[in-house]
């Protein structure tokens, strides 16, 4: 065959097995048996060997490419990936829909959905064409998965019109597949997925798409990324028929219910046949329909006000109580654990629950050897209810805490204001331990193949004593560690080389300093720009800095003024760990918007966001928020009942705006 002929025939095999596949992954209804798809598919393949740069990138030959990949890139979502609120009752759903309406009016409609229980993640389409994919993350900055999700068949690599756009949508794994999966890994004596969440998760999160290729991902698409009216659309449900039209995937059950009592209704039938699907749904979402709508509402800093999730009941089953097992984590605190005969609960097999602490234990009067009743939603961890206090036979035995840490000892303590009972001893192996698991953990410095086993093991042999000693760690030192080859330690040593250049806020995050959590890493990373600069911060200077306050600001400086932490730092930086912000907060530029450059104060009580919201959003927008107000400060918000702030604002000239000037601004 000449080439003019063999691109022709090309061309159109690319266009019928695009239809083909559309019909049979998208729409699940073949168009054509197998065995022709097949044909043409070999025919295709053929002529690619034949004629190489006939073959393009969206050829269904071209799902599943290349090499693994060493890791995944960082992508920033141009628009953040929100979460939704919460609803767990009927009482929760009317309170959402009086709100809805009392902001946007009482014509409204609602578009109730299956709340699928997957991952979520962005699909970039530029010119009609699969550009790029990526996970959540937290929501701002999330992977790059592309070459996974480009294994997954339901996802077009081209769409039937040349749009750019950027959709959403939640990928997940039927439960014929998992339980087929998890099948297969029990012959081969593998680890078992828990849940067909993780199991689609840890697929995606694979480096080499021939796994993921392998494991029959699916997805559903329920928005558009941006701003859908720039697409003609006026509406949640023209979406929803428009991206179908597209061709991409949308879940078939959704219904536009015109007030509160249908969407029960909807909710209400759901319960009773989600089992009955082929996938995994943990609730129902409900969004107002119209944008203009939708506009009237607006957002929080974390969710759209004009969509919820209403999450089905937990599930709950009764089993025994064997033992309880004693914890030691990360900050000394020893949790009670429950040892339970195995029981499937919530589509896993349970065998351990919290038991939270020992007042718990006491409060619910629950003994070993009791029958209890344990609950699961979701993916939060199981937890024990209460003890079936009727079914006892009079064998069963109270628990009492130990006086001494099970793990090294040290007498416990209980601090004051705290249920918890603590290990204060600093060298408490089971505190270490943990504290690597957490310094190398994924929101910390993200370092892949040190589990649990192994970090343990590294300790034990001595061979870590402190977060520094992994930058030090040799293939030779791990060679003849259990469950680590000769790969497995290549790829740990790069993985570790690797986080050596993460930016400060994941460092001090990993450090597991007493009430900084990520967000407040994040804050003190980008304020203060390196850890040598936060080390000589002081509590006056930190309480400044807008969601920074006493108790975090004086557990930072109780840990930096330590010799210890300081040789810690020294052996950090000889290790060549970057412990400089090197994030990516966005720089507005001054006068760019009304807040951009500005100092800003919040005081008294504001009514269509929390103070902490309007913060977030002010900063985002490049004005800089302060605690108290000076002659430095440039702006006052002052909501209802501002006192003493709102009073030296005055003294001093500053400009004052009330609730209504600020949401006119940040809307602008
Ligand atoms: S809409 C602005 N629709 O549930 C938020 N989410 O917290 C837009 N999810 O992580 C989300 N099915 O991945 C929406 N039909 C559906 C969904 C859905 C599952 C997930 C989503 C998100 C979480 C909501």
């Amino acid at each position: 065959m000449d080439r003019i002929k063999a691109e022709q025939r090309v061309t159109e095999l690319n266009e019928q097995l695009q239809q083909y596949g559309h019909a049979y992954y998208v729409l699940d209804k073949p168009a054509v048996p197998d065995a022709v798809y097949d044909q043409l598919l070999n025919e295709l393949i053929g002529l690619e060997e034949l004629f190489p740069d006939l073959v393009f990138p969206d050829s269904p030959t071209q799902r599943v490419g290349g090499e693994p990949l060493a890791n995944f890139q960082k992508v920033t979502h141009e628009q953040p990936m929100l979460s939704l609120s919460n609803a767990f009752n009927e009482e929760d759903l009317r309170d959402f829909d009086k709100r809805a309406r009392s902001g946007a009016g009482e014509d409204i409609s609602y578009v109730c959905e299956l709340k699928i229980d997957g991952l979520a993640v962005s699909l970039m389409y530029e010119e009609g064409r699969f550009v790029r994919g990526a996970t959540r993350g937290d929501g701002r900055i999330g992977e790059d998965i592309t070459a996974n999700l480009r294994t997954i068949q339901s996802i077009p690599l081209r769409l039937k019109e040349p749009v750019s756009l950027e959709v959403r949508g939640e990928v997940f794994m039927p439960k014929g597949s998992f339980h087929a999966l998890n099948e297969a890994k029990a012959e081969r004596g593998e680890e078992l997925f828990a849940n067909p969440r993780n199991a689609a998760a840890g697929s995606l999160r694979q480096l080499d798409p021939k796994i993921a290729a392998s494991r029959n991902l699916d997805v559903f698409i329920y928005a558009i990324g941006g701003d859908a009216e720039t697409y003609g659309l006026t509406n949640h449900d023209e979406t929803l028929s428009y991206l179908g039209e597209l061709g991409f995937k949308i879940n078939p059950e959704r219904a536009v219910c015109q007030d509160v009592d249908s969407v029960i209704a909807y909710i209400e039938g759901w319960t009773g046949k989600r089992m009955d699907l082929p996938y995994e749904i943990d609730g129902i979402v409900i969004k107002v329909n119209a944008y203009l709508q939708q506009q009237d509402l607006g957002f929080t800093a974390r969710s759209p006000k004009w969509a919820t999730a209403y999450k089905f009941p937990a599930e709950e089953v009764i089993t025994r109580l064997r033992g309880i097992d004693l914890n030691v984590g990360r900050t000394g605190v020893v949790t009670p654990t429950a040892i339970l005969d195995p029981v499937a609960v919530a589509g896993t097999t349970v065998q351990r629950a919290s038991l939270h602490n020992e007042d718990l234990i006491r409060e619910k009067d629950i003994r070993i050897g009791d029958h209890v009743i344990i609950r699961k939603a979701g993916d939060i961890i199981p937890e024990v209810v209460s003890a079936l206090v009727e079914m006892r036979s009079g064998d069963e035995e109270p628990f009492q805490m130990p006086e001494n840490c099970p793990a090294c000892e040290a007498e416990l303590v209980r601090i004051e204001g705290e249920v918890a009972l603590r290990c204060v001893n600093p060298q408490c192996p089971a505190q270490i331990v943990e504290g690597l698991i957490h310094f190398v953990s994924r929101n910390a410095m993200n370092i892949e193949g040190l589990g649990e086993k192994v970090i343990e093991q590294l300790y034990r042999e001595g061979l870590v004593a402190d977060v520094s000693d992994l930058y030090k760690l040799e293939k030779e030192q791990l060679i003849g560690l259990e469950r680590m080859g000769e790969k497995s330690i290549t790829k740990l040593l790069m993985n570790i080389d690797a986080s050596r250049s993460n930016s400060m806020e994941r460092l001090l995050f990993g450090l597991g300093i007493r009430f900084v959590g990520e967000k407040g890493a994040r804050i003190l990373s980008e304020h203060f720009g390196s850890m040598e600069a936060l080390q000589h911060a002081e509590v006056e200077e930190l309480v400044t800095i807008f969601e920074i306050g006493d108790k975090v600001a004086d557990s930072v400086v109780t840990y930096f003024d330590n010799e210890e932490v300081h040789g810690l730092m020294e052996r950090l930086a000889a290790a060549d760990v970057n412990l400089t912000y090197t994030g990516t907060k966005v720089r507005v530029e001054a006068g760019a918007n009304a807040f951009a450059g500005k100092k800003v104060v919040l005081t008294g009580k504001l009514e269509g966001l929390t103070r902490g919201e309007a913060g977030e959003r002010i900063e985002a927008l490049g004005g800089k928020v302060t605690g108290s107000v000076s002659k430095n400060t440039d702006l006052l918000i002052a909501g209802e009942d501002a006192g003493s702030k709102l009073a030296k604002a005055t003294e001093l000239g500053v400009e004052v705006w009330n609730e209504e000037r600020l949401l006119e601004e940040l809307n602008k």
